[in-house]
């Protein structure tokens, strides 16, 4: 009797062990693709780097500037290395345009460069591409030339956008960037990127992010159990050692927002504040916008709240531990115009402190929709930080983004060569010091000139009509 009880208590236990079981396996559905043999042992550490810029054609710096290559012939050098395979992650899709730019912006780059992506197939290597933008023409025509699209729906997730823009191939060699699948990106607007080659370790962390928008199609939630082939292998508390160039380095990447940061992944806003609490001399930032607020729309109502994750952090180190900070920020159409106020009180942050320094930029384009610098990069004393997004509290918090980090050791590079962290440096300062940056004050004046300029339009508009009414 006690026996026959003994056993139903087993067989319910053994059952409910089962269940539990079926239900784990059941709730991973974030899976990840092949790792093609390579693992975290025996993946390559000895990379080479290299900057990546588009300078608009009527963009002169002085001559004794360093010039870098060329993103346009650093993608085409990355076309010509891919062997099986070219992942893209883009937050727009206009290489081809019906606009023939001109002498300045030439079109024609980003058609060639579209030409290339459908020659690939040629060589039979597959080209995997992850996009919110279902709708796009180019894009379906890739798809029926060659191309697989899988489309990640930012709406349901977080309302945001994929504004990632990356390139792995061969999870081998990366591109990360400000410079998307825009004809404009190779032509007509400041981009900056690195292109890291044989870099296996690195190129499979970022593989990693791209297999996650790739495993989101036709999905509108994210599941709370993550396949180990999308979790980080390297982050903020344990970096890659690697060599970059022959100087050792460490490195690692990031990704936003947190709701698509699998186990052990860092955060773009935990790195970028990670690194500014680490700089002993130093913090320049160049981005198109900086907002320390976030916008939320809720019931059709926006919500909006003071974001202090950056702000704080740059506070603390110019007050605090005397490191200079320089910011540079774009100045063109889109400009919010609380950006002046929270400059202004930035840059008052230092009166009367001795060895403080806060000093606000803008860069301002030729006109408003070209030459503008679409860079989004932070370098320190010690790092650099190279990301997708611009630093506006919306903008980490509700679109996808990812950042690469390198952090430089101790030891000096032997060669004479510059490191990836001096030559950010020496680009932050070209830019800086150039003709095209104004003062904090000398931008608001333009923006209230513009203001007033638009008000007496109106109002000659306006007049007639008064006079009509008499
Ligand atoms: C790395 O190691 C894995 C298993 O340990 C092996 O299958 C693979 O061939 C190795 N790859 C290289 C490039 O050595
Ligand atoms: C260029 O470099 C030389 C020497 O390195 C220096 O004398 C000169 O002032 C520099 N010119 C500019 C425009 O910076
Ligand atoms: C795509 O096009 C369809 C139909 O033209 C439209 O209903 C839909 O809102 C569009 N989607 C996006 C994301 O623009
Ligand atoms: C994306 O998700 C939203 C919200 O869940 C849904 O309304 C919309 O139809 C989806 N779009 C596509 C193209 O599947
Ligand atoms: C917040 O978003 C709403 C709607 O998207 C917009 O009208 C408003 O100007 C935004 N406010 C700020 C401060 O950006
Ligand atoms: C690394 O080496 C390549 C040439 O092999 C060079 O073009 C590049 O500028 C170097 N990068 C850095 C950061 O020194």
């Amino acid at each position: 009797m006690q026996s026959q009880q003994k056993c139903i208590a087993v067989f319910a236990l053994v059952c409910c062990f089962a269940i539990l079981v079926a239900l784990i396996f059941s709730a991973v559905d974030v899976w990840g693709d092949e790792e093609d043999g390579v693992t975290e042992e025996n993946c390559s550490k000895n990379c080479r780097i290299v900057l990546v810029e588009n300078i608009p054609g009527e963009l002169s710096f002085n001559s004794n500037s360093t010039t870098h290559l060329s993103l346009t012939l650093g993608l085409n050098q990355l076309l010509d290395k891919a062997k099986l395979s070219v992942e893209i992650v883009s937050p727009e899709w206009a290489l081809t345009s019906s606009d023939q730019g001109s002498r300045l912006y030439p079109a024609y780059q980003g058609q060639f460069l579209f030409q290339r992506l459908i020659s690939l197939k040629s060589r039979g290597v597959r080209l995997k591409i992850a996009s919110d933008q279902p709708n796009s023409t180019e894009l379906k025509g890739l798809t029926d030339r060659y191309a697989e699209v899988r489309y990640v729906n930012m709406t349901a997730f977080t309302r945001g956008r994929l504004l990632s823009s990356f390139w792995v191939v061969d999870r081998k060699h990366i591109y990360i960037g400000s410079g998307g699948m825009s004809w404009k990106a190779l032509s007509k607007l400041k981009e900056l990127g690195v292109i890291v080659y044989d870099c296996s370790c690195l190129a499979m962390d970022l593989h990693r992010i791209f297999a996650l928008y790739w495993q989101l199609q036709y999905r509108d939630y994210i599941p709370s159990i993550w396949s180990k082939r999308v979790t980080a292998v390297f982050s903020k508390d344990e970096p890659l050692e690697l060599k970059l160039n022959n100087t050792d380095a460490y490195a690692y990447v990031s990704t936003s927002p947190e709701l698509f940061c699998p186990k052990g992944r860092s955060r773009d806003i935990d790195a970028i504040r990670h690194l500014i609490r680490e700089a002993r001399r130093f913090v320049y930032i160049s981005v198109t916008d900086y907002l320390p607020l976030v916008n939320r729309s809720l019931r059709g109502s926006a919500i909006i709240r003071y974001w202090s994750p950056v702000d704080e952090m740059l506070r603390e180190a110019a007050v605090l531990r005397k490191v200079k900070v320089r910011l540079l920020i774009s100045l063109w159409a889109n400009t919010h115009p609380l950006t002046f106020n929270f400059m202004t009180s930035m840059q008052a942050l230092c009166t009367g402190l001795p060895g403080c320094s806060v000093e606000v930029r803008f860069y301002r384009g030729k006109e408003q929709t070209e030459g503008i610098n679409e860079n989004k990069f932070m370098v320190t004393d010690k790092a650099v930080y190279i990301g997708n997004l611009d630093w506006v509290g919306s903008e980490f918090a509700f679109n996808a983004g990812a950042g690469l980090v390198i952090q430089e050791s101790q030891s000096q590079p032997q060669d004479g060569q510059n490191s990836i962290v001096e030559q950010m440096t020496a680009v932050f300062e070209r830019d800086w010091f150039s003709p095209y940056t104004i003062s904090l004050q000398a931008g608001k004046n333009i923006v209230q000139e513009s203001q007033n300029t638009w008000q007496k339009v109106q109002a000659l508009k306006t007049k007639p009509e008064s006079r009509e009414s008499y």
